[in-house]
């Protein structure tokens, strides 16, 4: 018997709504697996937290995380709590400290599922955004001066490391070596004159060492525009921290929405926790209604299978979520349904279950 231990931070807003629903899935792969149990512990870290405690997770919060083998987390943020306090105090911490520097998000097009681009099919649809997750714009370097008055003034530093880039970069190419053997990466080195030649620079280091992977550097702004007219030319795309975060929501829009869209933070040395969590945040304007679609956070947790080193698991998952998609009858509001979260959860764990026969 494998035991995996878990810690689980379900968060605010829709990340409880969605979590419940995910650790169903969690409790129907041991059913399945035979050889596989979850120990999971529940931490209550959130913003609901802050407003008891003014802080967003204990002292000690990451020596407790450490000591797990995954985190699988929900969503963080609410109306009561700037959202900058939220994400510096529990998620960047745990990017930053567990060496998360590798944020993994598919975008692919599920089967059943039609893409907001006309033309385009699920067989066009089909890559993956490798974001840089420690540093580069989201750096806390900087401040504000003169406050209050008309000098006023705010500087936030850019900081990319030889050692940051070149481990991303490489982690992509590895990738992309598996994969299609393409790796597009994000620039804007006109406009960025410092930071943005140093990373294309690493980029084409890195890239003269893998001569059978076709690479290209796109500016950010072109990159945007051919994520819409040509996706099917992607097959790994690298990014740094800021480039990728808003690259992978439109990513995101042209497969489903949000509602779907996972991503994995990953350590790939395995010296630290990886977490597994949906794209999209706590979502205020449904939070309490019960319509959140679970389908992101479950899709993270087949993340967290291969990451495991259980594919054929992840692969099921997967399956069982294309195969309610297809069907069209149990679905939330978001994609054309009716259905609440709970339905939309059960519906993924009986059909997982049903195919599981097979495994
Ligand atoms: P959001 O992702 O929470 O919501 C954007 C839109 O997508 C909303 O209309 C929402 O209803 C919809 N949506 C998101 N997830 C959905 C789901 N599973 N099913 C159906 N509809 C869904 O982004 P927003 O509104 O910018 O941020 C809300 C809060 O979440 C903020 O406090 C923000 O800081 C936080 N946030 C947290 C993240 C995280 O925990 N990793 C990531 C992004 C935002
Ligand atoms: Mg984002």
């Amino acid at each position: 018997m494998q035991h995996i231990s878990v810690a689980v931070i379900p968060g605010d807003g829709i990340g409880p709504e969605v979590m419940e629903e995910g650790l169903k899935v969690l409790k129907a792969i041991e059913e399945i697996h035979g050889g596989l149990r979850f120990e999971w512990d529940t931490f209550d870290w959130s913003c609901r937290y802050y407003l008891k405690h003014g802080r967003m997770m204990p002292e000690n919060g990451l020596d407790v995380l450490r000591e797990y083998d995954v985190i699988l987390l929900g969503a963080i943020g609410a109306p009561t709590v700037p959202d900058h306090v939220s994400l510096w105090e529990l998620l960047l911490p745990i990017r930053r400290t567990f060496q998360q520097y590798i944020n993994l998000r598919p975008i692919k097009l599920l089967r059943g599922l039609e893409s907001p681009l006309r033309h385009k099919s699920h067989e066009h649809l089909d890559f993956v955004v490798v974001r840089e997750n420690t540093e580069g714009e989201y750096s806390d370097m900087g401040g504000r001066l003169h406050r209050g008055t008309p000098y006023e003034m705010a500087v936030q530093n850019n900081v990319f490391t030889r050692y940051g880039v070149e481990r991303v970069v490489k982690y992509a190419f590895n990738l992309a070596e598996k994969r299609r053997k393409r790796v597009a990466a994000a620039t804007k080195s006109n406009g960025i004159n410092h930071t943005m030649p140093f990373w294309d620079e690493i980029v084409r280091e890195i890239a003269a060492r893998h001569p059978d992977v076709r690479t290209d550097i796109y500016h950010i702004d072109a990159l945007a525009a051919y994520f819409v007219t040509r996706p099917e030319s992607f097959d790994v795309v690298v990014a740094s921290n800021l480039f990728g975060d808003i690259l992978t929501d439109l990513g995101a829009a042209l497969v489903g929405g949000l509602g779907l869209a996972p991503s994995g933070n990953i350590n790939p040395e395995r010296a630290y926790p990886s977490m597994f969590e949906p794209i999209h945040g706590s979502a205020p304007d449904i939070a309490g209604k019960g319509i959140a679609n679970p389908i992101a956070q479950i899709w993270s947790i087949s993340m967290m299978m291969e990451h495991l080193h259980q594919p054929e698991l992840a692969g099921l998952i997967l399956e069982a979520i294309e195969e309610v998609l297809a069907e069209r009858k149990v679905l939330t509001p978001d994609l054309g349904g009716k259905a609440s979260t709970a339905e939309l959860g059960g519906e993924l764990v009986r059909k997982l279950k049903a195919l599981s026969e097979k495994f």
